[in-house]
């Protein structure tokens, strides 16, 4: 009969294959138990959207094999690492990780990505809420194809939820006001806080938020006001061959926010007729920065009307066409990206372990 030590020691050897740490030690294996002949455990992944999900869960089937137990009833839940520091947490503290999505200059699919990648993560099981901090053009709204004015209940603004994802956005608002655009900075920076403070995310594994574009002041108050887990870039093949991407990177280095990694829109032309990939901007620039700057590439979308009707009509692909190859692609993105969130949440923990472990250390 095998022990709880020795399956405990057979699970060590499975490694998560991003996080290059055993599932045992990064607590990923609960409630172990043997009954007579039958072992059960939980495998409590890091998020359900992870691409290599299924690669760990055959892992573990495969080191349990090598025991010689037939019978395991082996249970695969996902919770989401938190990916927040705890000096942060006066700010929604039932709130996992927050994303930003940037880029160095407007109009590269910043809302595009951030909404798609929103849906995508939500249809995986996980709780998704968007942000729209673009205050002066939010077209988040838009592009969900929501009209609704939020309402109010106990002093907070109740988000409106669409295909499982709360949503937030000026946009509800100007539609009475007809006052887009007339704000300063500081006002700015006010209405974003009060989208975090005063809206009723309640409990979220993702929060996306969608930063105005650019590197000036709006998305660096942004970002300073915001406790972020990391950041998206956004970057289009030309945007690279520009140099503006780089901008964007350096802001978010100088600020300390860990950068998830960057995504290419508007990769390559799909040509509707010959499906043949046209690359009208060059080839492989996301690469070519994440290399520069040893970030992850997350991956690339093609240009394609599909895209465009799907946004600007009120209907994302993902919605719209689910089984395409373009609303794939965007899960697919989505899936790297919250393996790559895991990743840094995990860091952050570790480094706060640490931090906390040497003030231990220190005589007070
Ligand atoms: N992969 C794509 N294929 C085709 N059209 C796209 C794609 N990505 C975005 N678009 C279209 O390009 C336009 C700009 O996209 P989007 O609004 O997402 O960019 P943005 O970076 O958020 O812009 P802004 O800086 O103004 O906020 C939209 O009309 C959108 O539908
Ligand atoms: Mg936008």
């Amino acid at each position: 009969m095998v022990t709880v030590d020795q399956v405990i020691t057979a699970l060590k050897s499975v490694k998560d294959p991003e996080i290059h740490k055993d599932i045992v030690s990064m607590g990923m294996i609960k409630d172990v138990s043997i009954n007579e002949d039958k072992l059960a455990f939980t495998l409590e992944l890091t998020t359900p959207a992870c691409p290599f999900n299924s690669e760990i869960e055959q892992d573990v089937r495969n080191s349990i094999s090598t025991l010689g137990i037939k019978n395991l009833d082996l249970k695969v839940t996902a919770r989401v690492v938190e990916g927040r520091s705890i000096s942060m947490d006066q700010l929604l503290p039932n709130v996992k990780n927050i994303v930003a999505v940037a880029s160095g200059k407007g109009g590269v699919g910043k809302t595009t990505v951030s909404v798609n990648l929103a849906l995508a993560l939500a249809k995986t099981g996980a709780k998704v809420g968007i942000l729209d901090a673009d205050i002066y053009g939010p077209s988040v709204p838009l592009m969900l194809g929501l009209k609704e004015s939020p309402e109010v209940f106990d002093n907070k603004i109740q988000p409106p939820i669409t295909e499982n994802v709360k949503v937030m956005s000026m946009g509800f608002f100007y539609e009475q006001s007809q006052q887009a655009g007339i704000y300063r900075g500081p006002i700015i920076s006010g209405i974003v806080k009060q989208f975090i403070t005063d809206v009723n995310w309640e409990e979220l594994d993702y929060l996306i938020i969608d930063l105005p574009p650019g590197t000036g002041d709006a998305p660096l108050t942004m970002a300073q006001t915001i406790p972020i887990t990391g950041i998206l870039i956004v970057t289009t093949p030309q945007d690279v061959a520009m140099n503006v991407a780089v901008k964007s990177i350096g802001m978010f280095n100088k600020l300390n926010i860990p950068i998830i990694g960057v995504i290419e829109n508007m990769s390559y032309l799909d040509c509707p007729n010959c499906h043949e990939k046209i690359n009208i901007f060059g080839k492989g620039g996301g690469q070519k920065i994440s290399e520069q700057f040893d970030i992850p590439f997350i991956g690339e979308i093609p240009l394609t009307p599909q895209i465009m009707q799907g946004s600007d009509s009120g209907k994302s692909i993902i919605i719209s066409e689910p089984e395409s190859e373009y609303s794939q692609a965007f899960y697919k993105i989505a899936g790297i990206a919250a393996g790559r969130i895991s990743v840094v949440a995990i860091d952050l923990k570790d480094q706060e372990e640490k931090e906390a472990a040497n003030k231990e250390k220190i005589p007070q």
